[in-house]
């Protein structure tokens, strides 16, 4: 069901400093900040050969991110994003295998303007999961 890895999301709690580590450090090609006031977040794309690294920042007071930052102040990798070819067809297969989907279970429209459904870390071994209709 799943495809091609299309991110992984990581909250940083400085983007400027994360973009310059990744830029200077690891010598990647790094976005300028891009902010996504319905998502709660500013966005940096670091776009790799294969894939793209997300670098997350809370954006706003009810940034859905906040939480995870106060958990971890030096940041940590969220969520890793696979593509699938129909989001509702993965939604039924997912929910058919007891898998669960995080909210109100129902598809909404993610960062790249595709429709996203995020599955729960406690079925996917402790690691957040989004697909993305791509
Ligand atoms: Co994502």
């Amino acid at each position: 069901m799943i495809g091609v890895l299309n991110h992984v999301a990581i909250v940083v709690p400085d983007l400027k400093l994360a973009a310059e580590t990744y830029r200077n450090t690891l010598g990647a090609s790094v976005s300028a900040p891009v902010d996504l006031p319905d998502h709660g977040v500013t966005t940096i794309f670091v776009n790799l050969p294969n894939t793209k690294i997300e670098l997350l920042h809370p954006l706003g007071i009810d940034s859905p991110i906040a939480k995870f930052l106060e958990r971890n102040p030096d940041g940590g990798m969220h969520h890793i994003c696979y593509e699938v070819k129909d989001i509702f067809a993965a939604k039924n297969k997912l929910l058919e295998a007891g898998a669960r989907i995080t909210g109100d279970g129902e598809p909404k429209i993610g960062a790249h303007g595709k429709p996203v459904l995020f599955l729960h870390p406690k079925s996917f071994m402790g690691t957040l999961i989004e697909i993305e209709q791509a």
